[in-house]
């Protein structure tokens, strides 16, 4: 195993301890004084997931809900099915209840201004979870979630380690203007500035879902047939998708043409054990236990940092089978 790898597998199985973000500020409301301190049992917490997606937001739904269930505090959640009205209407019926804190996964990135002012006229702070909003910085507390720009990059790194320096690429982008689709998009392009012989052949949303994945899929196949030697797709439901249109157009997924992905979800490594996905990065959704302790903190007048990341690694087939066992997701 190569250096790189290694470090991967000791990091994802637990044994190297991350380190805090760069350029971190504080924030928040004033400190409260000792006696004052809340604790999980007293507080309120509002949470508007952005809806059911894929498998990664299904974990991440399940780790803010077991999370919250362990810790004893009252979870107030809300699932708006993929709609940002939804999402606006749940964030106002949080404000009208008074809860302590609002957690928030905005789909889109767009469109949160005048929401996000009404909480701050409240003096209910945000903490943006997994997705960033584009707002000015005042408007939210913290955001805790992945660098989804270095995923991009990480992504297209992968794909130089698998196809070499020269492929016809097919991109099944994410759901639009949400942030993790525009910075694995960007990250992705900034990387493949440096090989001229690598080329985006086409680029199309598959909403971060497998069966949009395979419907688009389909349709890059029906367009440059057997031209397409690699796939970009910016979530692991997608890619499974797309090999599934790969496989029922009469070529081998991982062989004829290469896929890399994004998540890191048992059913990539699944899929790189059966040798038809070649490299998944990874993008945590187990935010449950750090959301909650920066919840905390938040309420109770800590310092936070303006972005707290989470672990990004890489993983190849050859990692899978020792990997696996060990995925919480
Ligand atoms: O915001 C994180 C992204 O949303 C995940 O990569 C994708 O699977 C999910 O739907």
């Amino acid at each position: 195993m190569n250096p790189r790898r290694m470090a991967s597998l000791l990091i994802a199985l637990g044994l190297v301890a991350g380190c805090a973000a760069p350029g971190t500020a504080p924030s928040g409301p004033q400190a409260v004084a000792p006696s004052d301190r809340r604790t999980y049992g007293d507080v309120i917490i509002g949470f508007s997931q952005l809806g059911a997606e894929s498998e990664w937001r299904v974990a991440n739904t399940n780790s803010i809900k077991d999370t919250a269930a362990e810790l004893g505090l009252e979870l107030r959640f809300s699932d708006a099915q993929q709609k940002q009205d939804s999402q606006i209407e749940a964030v106002r019926k949080f404000i009208v209840q008074k809860v302590d804190l609002i957690g928030l996964s905005p789909i889109v990135e767009t469109g949160w201004d005048e929401v996000f002012e009404e909480a701050r006229a409240a003096g209910i702070p945000i903490i943006l979870v997994d997705r960033r909003a584009d707002v000015p910085e005042d408007l939210y507390t913290t955001y805790l979630g992945s660098d989804f720009l270095e995923e991009g990059r990480n992504a297209a790194r992968a794909l130089v380690e698998v196809v070499g320096s020269q492929a016809e690429i097919v991109e099944l982008v994410g759901t639009l203007d949400s942030a993790p689709a525009n910075d694995r998009f960007r990250g992705f392009r900034e990387v493949l500035r440096e090989y001229p012989d690598l080329h985006i052949l086409d680029s199309e949303s598959g909403d971060f879902t497998r069966a949009r994945g395979r419907e688009v899929m389909d349709e890059f196949l029906r367009r440059h047939g057997a031209r397409i030697t690699a796939v970009y797709a910016h979530n692991d439901d997608m890619a499974v998708g797309a090999i599934e249109a790969i496989t029922a157009y009469g070529l081998r997924p991982g062989v004829d043409i290469k896929i890399v992905s994004v998540d890191a979800t048992r059913s990539a490594f699944e899929a790189m054990l059966a040798g038809t996905l070649n490299a998944t990065v990874e993008c945590n959704p187990l935010l449950g236990p750090q959301f909650f302790e920066l919840a905390l903190k938040v309420i109770n007048g800590e310092a936070v940092p303006k972005w707290v990341p989470s672990h990004e690694q890489v993983f190849f087939p050859d990692d899978a089978e020792d990997i696996l066992p060990t995925r919480g997701y």
